[in-house]
């Protein structure tokens, strides 16, 4: 018997009593608890709602690179009941797919995403920190979700495109919207609402991209156009919008997440942000501890044409594999105390497993790190006094982009 059941959790098992099998709703509730209760188990887990959950990092790390297995947009869009609308033309048209058909939309930003043009965009990102900082009442209570973890990856991406700022509130909330629809945690009376959003979304990037054929300028969207026109040989004009909506939707909500968990956490180990305070070049450990500690996407699907052997179970062919990077960012195989958060830790990750890996590792890891230090260095510079008015946010979820809601400061 294993610790947790010891301690009076049951552990479940499939029919045949040969596969440990976590219910979906107890991994949605309590992913941290239910992960490590199976991860000292086995590496892989059956899904009580079908498919496989993987816990351990190196088998993760593993299927990541390994061609047999692949995207499952599609699969997963089916099992939630999305067939046909604008989120499935959205998802067909992206670059969340395989095969050349990924390497030509991704291409044209591998330059424009990588770290050495990412590091020219900080003193924009850190003007923007500054701005949103000064528009705080003195003192507090300021809801630090909207007046500031929200607001800052959407004016940053808004800038990058060359969005007009008067255009974000309405972005922000149409991706937000859309970009629910990565969990497993809506009900079928939902899907509406997020189809209407993708639809709006495409809608005005195809608005944005005439515009920039008829009147090219010196920005982004335009040159976007002139380089796919030279290098991504056949990129329709529907597939160069849905480039763009994911550009959007994909930074927004993770990174919001990402922010308001990152000063959580230090708000409640109060050394460790005063440790910053004093040197503001232990900014990047504390981004990639919080990354570590509460990933903002819990998990990613991919499918597999054959059988899988993993941790001596299989996985038969053409099951959802849920890849639970949460758990992976917290497998004891790979840290020491994995349920401390500390930003001083001798194993922290130089790759993070939050932004996944192999050819879909996320294509905004370095903005993503740069707006999170950034945003680190300039509260820790301008108000080093900040504290959490009331409870720290629940932070919810294990399928796609985790849920943190409710964080209000004062200083
Ligand atoms: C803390 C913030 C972020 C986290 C935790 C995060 C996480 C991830 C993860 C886990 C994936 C892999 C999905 C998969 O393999 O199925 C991914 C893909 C992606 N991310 Fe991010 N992301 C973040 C911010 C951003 C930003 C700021 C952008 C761009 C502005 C971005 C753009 C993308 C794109 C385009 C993909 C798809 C890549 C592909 O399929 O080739 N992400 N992200």
């Amino acid at each position: 018997m294993n610790e947790a059941a010891r301690a009076g959790h049951p552990l479940r098992y499939t029919e045949d009593g040969a596969t440990p099998m976590v219910l979906a709703e107890e991994l949605e509730a309590d992913p941290h608890t239910v992960c490590a209760r199976y991860r000292t188990l086995s590496p892989v887990v059956a899904r009580s709602t079908g498919g496989f959950v993987v816990l351990g990092a190196a088998e993760i790390d593993a299927l990541l690179k390994d061609d047999r297995v692949r995207s499952a947009k599609a699969e997963t869009n089916r099992a939630k009941g999305i067939t046909d609308g604008p989120l499935w033309e959205f998802y067909r048209l992206s670059m969340q797919v395989d095969g050349p058909e990924h390497r030509k939309r991704r291409a044209p930003f591998t330059q424009t995403f990588a770290l050495r043009l990412i590091e020219q965009t900080r003193p924009m990102i850190r003007a923007l920190a500054h701005r949103l900082i000064d528009n705080w009442i003195q003192g507090g209570p300021v809801n630090f979700v909207d007046d500031f973890a929200k607001q800052l990856p959407a004016l940053t991406i808004a800038h990058i495109l060359g969005i007009p700022e008067e255009d974000v509130p309405h972005f922000t909330t149409l991706s937000n919207e859309a970009a629910r629809v990565t969990g497993f945690n809506w009900g079928p009376e939902e899907l509406p609402l997020m189809q209407e959003a993708c639809r709006q979304m495409v809608s005005l990037v195809e608005r944005m991209l005439m515009d920039r054929r008829s009147r090219p300028r010196e920005d982004f969207l335009s040159r976007y156009l002139a380089e796919i026109d030279v290098k991504a040989d056949g990129l329709s004009a529907e597939e160069a919008v849905a480039q763009i909506v994911l550009l959007i939707a994909a930074g927004i909500e993770t990174t919001r997440f990402a922010d308001v968990a990152l000063v959580s956490l230090l708000m409640q180990h109060r050394g460790q942000w005063d440790a910053i305070c004093r040197n503001p070049e232990l900014a990047p450990r504390a981004v990639r501890e919080a990354l570590r500690f509460e990933p903002s996407v819990g998990t990613i699907v991919r499918v597999s044409a054959e059988p899988l052997a993993i941790g001596g179970r299989v996985m038969p062919a053409r099951q959802l594999i849920h890849l639970s990077l949460l758990s992976a960012s917290r497998d004891e195989r790979i840290y020491q105390r994995p349920g401390e958060f500390d930003i001083m830790r001798e194993d922290l990750p130089r790759t993070n497993i939050g932004f996944g890996g192999g050819m879909h590792r996320c294509l905004g890891d370095s903005l993503a790190l740069a707006e999170l230090e950034e945003s680190l260095i300039a509260l820790t510079q301008r108000v080093p006094q900040l504290r959490l008015a009331g409870a720290a946010p629940q932070i919810r979820g294990h399928s796609g982009v985790r849920r943190i809601e409710g964080m209000q400061v004062v200083w």
